[in-house]
């Protein structure tokens, strides 16, 4: 995979616990191009791996702007680059890579996000001002001060056919998502990323709209991690190595000593995707979309595993 080397440009507090980060080549020359809803997968400099969705504008080609929220659960991502990060660090990132992209040919969007849901989406909204679209924003936060990006949005919300409306769970403001979606405009195309909670009820309230015009991010996997049991035969060299239970088969590749990228290790970012030549994977990321499950052409080895005994990987 290629990598970028980047250097940290600039860090700004855009909310109580929630700052962005902005990265840049080191020689100033031009990153990239992304579209909306693209994420960065980060090599921190502690050895871990993390994916971040782009928060900057789509066209910005000077830098790539994330936003990180502290995370009282994090496993080490978030937190050390609240407490580590300093401008003028170099940072490793792979390049961008989109699993939550724009459909640029809906008449309308309906995007809604939960606290730091707001990151895949607000690059959407430049660009669907820039494409001259209708589109209404549900975001819901905490409180005013947790609400990141508002000015930014505000902004944006000023541009013909845009809107924003906000919800503030701490004075008990709910979205109802049926009656939102319900609401829309025929043709909408509706976007949803946040918290477990507020996904599963996206999901419940879009179940009659047809999946094409549906797209979501989860933060975390809503299902568990297949269970091993099985064998990966690559075949290239015919090796075979048995995936014992309570192994990924990703950990089982990279103890063989293949080098495989990866990052959330939770089936969400789709760096770890491996071509599948035969058997059938057992599909338990967020990433890959119904046809892709479908065709098995395709596996996320950190956490899906096999249907079949053996699963034959393009390695
Ligand atoms: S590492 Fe993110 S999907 Fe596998």
């Amino acid at each position: 995979m290629e990598t970028l080397e980047l250097q940290l440009r600039q860090i700004r507090l855009e909310a109580e616990g929630i700052a962005s980060f902005e990265l840049a080549r080191p020689d100033g020359q031009a990153l990239p191009a992304v579209t909306a809803g693209a994420h960065l997968d980060i090599h921190l400099p502690n050895g871990l791996r993390r994916s971040y969705s782009i928060s900057s504008a789509p066209d910005i080609r000077s830098h790539y702007r994330i936003t990180v929220k502290r995370d009282a659960a994090s496993r080490g991502g978030s937190n050390w680059l609240h407490d580590n990060a300093r401008v003028g660090m170099h940072i490793v990132a792979g390049e961008p890579r989109n699993n939550f992209a724009l459909d640029e040919s809906a008449r309308h969007h309906v995007l809604i996000a939960g606290g730091i849901g707001i990151t895949p989406l607000l690059p959407m909204l430049w660009r669907l001002n820039a494409l001259q679209r209708s589109w209404t924003l549900h975001y819901s936060a905490r409180t005013p001060g947790q609400m990141a990006h508002d000015a930014e949005l505000r902004s944006l919300a000023c541009h013909a056919g845009a809107k924003v409306m906000r919800y503030f769970t701490a004075q008990g403001e709910r979205m109802k998502l049926r009656e939102i979606v319900d609401g829309s405009p025929a043709n909408s195309h509706f976007y949803g990323c946040g918290p477990a909670g507020l996904i599963d009820a996206f999901t419940e309230a879009t179940q009659g709209i047809a999946p094409r015009h549906v797209s979501l991010e989860r933060f975390a996997a809503s299902e568990a991690p297949s269970a091993g049991g099985y064998a990966v035969r690559l075949a290239r060299d015919g090796r075979q190595f048995d995936v014992p239970p309570g192994q990924s088969m990703l950990d089982t590749l990279l103890a063989a000593g293949l080098d495989i990228p990866y990052s959330c290790m939770q089936g969400i970012c789709g760096s770890c995707s491996l071509r599948v030549l035969d058997g059938l994977p057992d599909h338990r990321d967020e990433c890959l979309s119904e046809e892709e499950r479908k065709s098995a052409q395709v596996v996320m080895p950190c956490c899906s595993g096999a249907r079949t005994p053996v699963l034959v990987l393009d390695l």
